[in-house]
């Protein structure tokens, strides 16, 4: 009816879809998720979800992150965060596969579930059975109360706000910002980050949503090349490192809103198969920012280029050499290597949604999916 038209036109706040308005308020939920727990000029980091369990975390054999979907996308950048600063061993499992493998775990594991939602049934009976063997299980949740919130033993929100569209964009950064405040702090307190490192890497993590706000403004250049692309059958995402889950998070973004056909992949399994799809139809989405892959990424894309493959890539402002072989190329802010997701992701959302809306998709509601899967 004509009032709840006009309320979710208000809800909108001007913007024709969800999504979108979720994407650009990425600058502000950011920073919403840091404020209060991150102070960079004092050195300053306070989780408070986590200082009962602080002992246990630090201590942990090893850490398990269990979730679904994009959630389970944050939970492989927080791989490399925790490996890289905080030297603990991490393994990644998909909530609905953790469950049913009848897993090793033991007391000394510390368990960390990521949902959204927060009404994911697989990852809250994979907390469940985690529990059962006497883990230690943190919860990263967006929704305030929700079932996960409340069957963790501590946990941390994200504080995103809510994410109305089905697929999750706001909430992906705000996880990642958490689990980074979490490797950060952990790295610290074990001796594995040095007091300079962890200073300078505070500093930097508070330049984040500005930089996200420079990544926004990218969104005409990206309409112009999601016009461009909107009729292909097939699309790769390919990254090395922190950029191999935003791969496979800008494939899962691109599939499940405009229904187009999308794998991500790390760039160097590309040899071991993907590499047999390309051809002049194949447009190949290379994340190539400045990092410590960065040369092997461009050799990458110097084996799609011979291969007529079309190069849409991801890169860091200035870079020249990509800037040469790519057919469109995206220039984000530098950050440090383990930020990079936090931005580079940006422009796959947007490509992602300017394909989808030309497609005349239901960006907020595709078909056949829920925003929370409480069925099993
Ligand atoms: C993300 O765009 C998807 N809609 C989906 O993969 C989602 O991330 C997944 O279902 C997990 O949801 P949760 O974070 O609420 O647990």
């Amino acid at each position: 009816n004509q009032l709840e038209m006009e309320l979710e036109a208000i809800e909108k706040g001007g913007y024709e879809h969800f999504m979108l308005k979720e994407i650009n308020e990425q600058p502000r939920s950011i920073a919403d998720c840091m404020r209060g727990r991150l102070d960079a000029n004092n050195g300053r980091l306070v989780l408070g979800g986590l200082r009962d369990y602080m002992n246990k975390f630090q201590n942990a054999d090893r850490i398990i992150i269990t979730a679904c979907g994009t959630s389970w996308h944050a939970g492989l950048v927080a791989e490399y965060l925790f490996e890289e600063f905080a030297r603990i061993p991490v393994e990644v499992e998909y909530a609905s596969e953790f469950r049913y493998r009848n897993p090793v775990i033991s007391e000394k594991d510390f368990v960390i579930a990521i949902s959204q939602s927060g009404e994911t049934a697989d990852t809250l009976a994979a907390i469940e059975l985690a529990k059962s063997k006497g883990a230690t299980i943190f919860g990263v949740c967006n929704v305030v109360g929700s079932s996960i919130a409340r069957a963790t033993h501590a946990g941390s929100y994200t504080h995103a706000g809510p994410e109305i569209g089905v697929a999750s964009t706001k909430a992906f950064t705000a996880q990642i910002s958490v689990l980074t405040m979490m490797a950060l702090k952990l790295g610290y307190q074990r001796g594995t980050l040095s007091e300079n490192r962890y200073m300078q890497l505070l500093s930097e993590l508070e330049t984040i949503p500005s930089k996200v706000e420079k990544a926004l403004q990218l969104n005409d250049k990206i309409k112009e090349i999601a016009a461009k692309f909107k009729d292909a059958r097939n699309f790769l995402y390919l990254g090395r490192g922190y950029n191999f889950p935003v791969a496979l998070e800008g494939a899962l973004k691109l599939k499940e809103i405009s229904y187009i056909h999308a794998e991500g992949y790390p760039a160097a399994e590309m040899k071991h198969g993907p590499i047999a799809l390309i051809d002049e139809e194949m447009p190949v989405v290379f994340i190539a920012t400045k990092d410590s892959s960065y040369e092997k990424v461009v050799s990458n894309i110097q084996e799609v280029k011979a291969r007529k493959g079309k190069i849409i890539a991801v890169v860091t402002e200035g870079d020249t050499t990509v800037k040469q072989m790519a057919d469109y190329v995206i220039e984000i802010p530098e950050t440090e290597e383990a930020f990079v997701p936090l931005i580079s992701v940006i422009p796959l959302q947007q490509l992602s949604y300017h394909i989808a809306v030309m497609r005349g998709c239901n960006v907020d509601q595709p078909r056949n999916l829920a925003k929370s899967v409480t069925v099993e």
